[in-house]
């Protein structure tokens, strides 16, 4: 199966109060922006939420991927919705019952993933993934931007590669969090296909040629 490799900008280190500009920096290295939604209760942080992604869909055809960190994705999908968001990935641990979210999200025009916390294993994730976009494999724990990476899930993203390998699906395997060059390659060899970072983009002073560094480890480009 051939694999398409994207590179996702998350804005959570980006300059907001210049949100529209550090977007336009980036837009010719990014394949879709990445929009991580705190709430204040699935992780302490509260970050943003469906104003800022009505914002940026005025200035941006980019696939916009709404990260819900939330307790609630079932009940606040419909916003994101609504305000132009592109998908959903919803995290396995705020859900009992996966398969209504994700139905949701589909009936609600969404492309849908699932993200899981370090914690959580990849199997827990299984039964759900031929009927997902994307597994965003946390690589830190979900609520800040500029953590260091943690090395033990390289296992993890191996472990996803070889089941949708065996099991034929068209998945995407993200990764989120601690993302820059060095670690970035480490993820791509392991079977990443989507690198999301934050501080090694927004946070560098020429936020286009730190993208660049990024795609620069994708295969064949
Ligand atoms: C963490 C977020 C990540 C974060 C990544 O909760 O889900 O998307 O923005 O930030 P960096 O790339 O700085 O680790
Ligand atoms: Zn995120």
């Amino acid at each position: 199966m051939k694999i398409r490799y994207k590179l996702a900008p998350s804005i959570l280190s980006a300059d907001f109060a210049r949100l529209g500009e550090h977007v336009r920096e980036v837009a010719g290295e990014a394949d879709l922006l990445h929009v991580d939604v705190m709430d204040g209760h699935f992780v302490p942080p509260i970050s943003i939420g469906p104003v800022v992604v009505q914002a940026l869909r005025r200035v941006t055809d980019l696939p916009l991927e709404c990260h819900l960190m939330v307790t609630d994705p079932f009940g606040q999908a419909e916003q994101f919705a609504e305000a132009g968001g592109t998908s959903v990935i919803v995290h396995l641990e705020a859900m009992d019952d996966p398969r209504r979210v994700l139905k949701r999200a589909r009936e609600l025009g969404l492309g849908a993933g699932i993200a899981i916390n370090p914690e959580t294993p990849v199997a827990d994730a299984y039964p759900y993934l031929a009927e997902v976009d994307v597994l965003n494999v946390m690589t830190v724990h979900p609520g800040w931007a500029g953590q260091t990476f943690l090395e033990d899930m390289l296992a993890k993203i191996r472990e996803a590669r070889a089941f949708a390998d065996r099991e034929g699906l068209a998945l995407d395997i993200s990764v989120d969090g601690g993302v820059n060059p060095d670690t970035g390659r480490r993820c791509v060899d392991a079977g990443a296909n989507v690198l999301g970072a934050a501080t090694a983009i927004f946070g560098r002073p020429d936020a286009a040629a730190a993208a660049r560094a990024l795609r620069d480890l994708f295969p064949n480009r």
